[in-house]
């Protein structure tokens, strides 16, 4: 392992003697080791007869072999080799083409001296840190987590021991918390180890159905009952015989229909709407809010009998900030299922990462934790979540270091700021980077990284992706080109015609 004392060596490799030796110079003014290779064939044999270099800048466009083939090679010999790509010709493909062959940035020509030296800070900084993240060991394996909820604060520990206590009899269960502190994964929980797993579990949120439909979605209906009512309708308690209801946000429910709830709980039984005949139902309630029901039956906008009636057990989930000893764990637990489901790589996290992980107050609680994770490991590049891939917006609510990086006169894909990405009120893009900066490949988010975060953002969109892509670049497009046509329409590869159009429809004004 290196010491403070270690000279970083950089390896540049461009069959342009000059560009070796003014890089050279620039380097070596920050008393790094500079060692070069005239060819991408001499670059590869180099890394690979080893000690590795800390760092290489890989030319792309070479006599023999070009820069990409000699960074699979590196990067297949070395995977954890940081790499900066250098060009003279930006374009997207290539610029694509290097991050997915794993280059930590990619730089164009002529180089900004200032700006090769921040770039290479930044990556040797990068290479460290991965090389540290290597001693966070997971402390439990995936076995424990087969409950699919973690925690071992002495606070979760109790919830647990509460679960287990109530899974026996069919009493009522009222579970209160904040957004996105568990508690319908909770819910669940009580009903899968309680004797009524094999019977259904429905789940039904009180605040997302409008007051005038929730009976007849609770209860049934019978046909012609009302407006609308064209036929008859089995409620969601007649469904659920024998097994669990989850009345979640019950705090939004209307005061007719917690009248009925009360009958249910008292009596076992309903009455469809519009109907005479009354169902006997034998059915668990599990019920949930975050809001404060005590203020509320003060207020007399929740019944005080149903009130008690439901308040038998109560289970107050913890805001995720009162327990940040479990956070590494459900980081752990995330980023094993994100890599049970393909869906990333990455199993570790540098401990400067976890630092600020840690720190955070997560106002959204353990739904937030794992949406940062999901977010930062898409766009992770090595085998370890850094610092520079948690969202800025973390990283500054800590307040700790940002390490806002600017990559060297790189492309600058995407500016939140301009068009409004991410839409539905999301969390703000990693993109809008801080203080106005232009988001940079090698910002912490490459153009692969970009696309992949924009993959997850707009998955989740009201508008087709490819649609909703369309439309952005355009706005970008005719805003870089001062709104002239005619260069558009060649940089978005389409005709004149069609470009017009899509201006009539999204009715922009040129
Ligand atoms: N202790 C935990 N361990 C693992 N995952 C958790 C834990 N707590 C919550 N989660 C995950 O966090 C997300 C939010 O949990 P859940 O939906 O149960 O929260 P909630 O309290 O019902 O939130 P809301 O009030 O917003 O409906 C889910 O994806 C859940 O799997
Ligand atoms: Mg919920």
């Amino acid at each position: 392992m290196s010491n403070a004392a270690h000279t970083p060596t950089i390896l540049v490799i461009d069959d342009d003697a000059e560009v070796r030796y003014s890089l050279g110079r620039v380097l070596s003014s920050k008393s790094y080791r500079v060692i070069e290779a005239g060819s991408g064939e001499e670059g590869v044999a180099t890394v690979k007869k080893g000690p590795p270099p800390d760092l290489i800048f890989l030319d792309i466009r070479m006599g023999g072999m070009s820069g990409l083939e000699a960074l699979q090679h590196i990067r297949s010999a070395n995977p954890k080799q940081m790499v900066i790509l250098m060009t003279a010709f930006g374009t997207a493909q290539t610029a694509i083409e290097a991050m997915k062959f794993g280059a930590f940035d990619y730089i164009m020509k002529p180089f900004d001296p200032a700006k090769v030296l921040t770039l290479a800070e930044n990556a040797l900084k990068a290479h460290n840190d991965l090389r540290s993240a290597g001693d966070y060991k997971p402390t439990i394996n995936s076995e424990d987590y087969k409950e699919g909820i973690v925690g071992s604060s002495p606070v979760m520990q109790d919830v647990f021991k509460t679960i287990g206590q109530v899974t026996a009899s069919d009493v009522t269960v009222m579970i209160t918390g904040e957004s996105g502190t568990g508690k319908e994964l909770i819910a669940r929980s009580i009903w899968k180890h309680s004797h009524r797993a094999s019977k259904p579990f429905i789940a039904v949120n009180c605040a997302a159905i409008p007051d005038n439909l929730i009976e007849s979605e609770l209860f049934g209906h019978e046909k012609g009952s009302f407006t609308g009512a064209t036929g008859q309708r089995i409620g969601k308690f007649e469904l659920c015989d024998r097994g669990t209801i989850f009345l979640d946000e019950i705090g939004d429910m209307a005061l007719n229909t917690q009248t009925k709830i009360l009958r249910v709980l008292q009596q076992g039984e309903i009455q469809r709407v519009g109907g005479t005949e009354t169902i006997k139902v034998d059915v668990r309630i599990i019920a949930a809010t975050n809001k404060d029901l005590e203020e509320m039956v003060k207020a007399k906008t929740f019944r005080e009998d149903l009130y008690y009636r439901l308040n038998v057990v109560r289970i107050k989930m913890p805001p995720l900030r009162e327990r940040p000893e479990d956070i590494p764990q459900i980081i752990d637990f995330c980023l094993q299922n994100l890599v049970k489901q393909k869906k990333a790589r990455v199993g570790k996290v540098s401990p400067e990462a976890m630092s600020v992980l840690s720190k955070h107050r997560w106002p959204g609680n353990v739904r937030e934790l794992e949406n940062v994770i999901y977010r930062s490991a898409v766009i992770a590049q090595g085998d370890a979540i850094l610092l520079k891939d948690i969202p800025v917006e973390i990283r500054e609510a800590v307040g700790g270091p940002t390490t806002a990086v600017s990559g060297g006169g790189t492309a600058q894909p995407f500016d939140a700021s301009a068009g409004g990405l991410p839409a539905n009120g999301a969390s703000a893009a990693p993109f809008a980077s801080a203080a106005g900066t232009a988001p940079a490949i090698g910002g912490g988010y490459s153009v692969e990284s970009a696309l992949d975060y924009l993959h997850v953002e707009l998955s989740g969109g009201s508008e087709p992706i490819l649609k909703r892509l369309e439309t952005e670049m355009i706005v970008r497009v005719l805003k870089a080109t001062d709104g002239n046509l005619v260069k558009a329409s060649e940089r978005l590869g389409m005709t004149r015609a069609t470009l017009r159009k899509r201006i009539d429809e999204l009715q922009l004004s040129v």
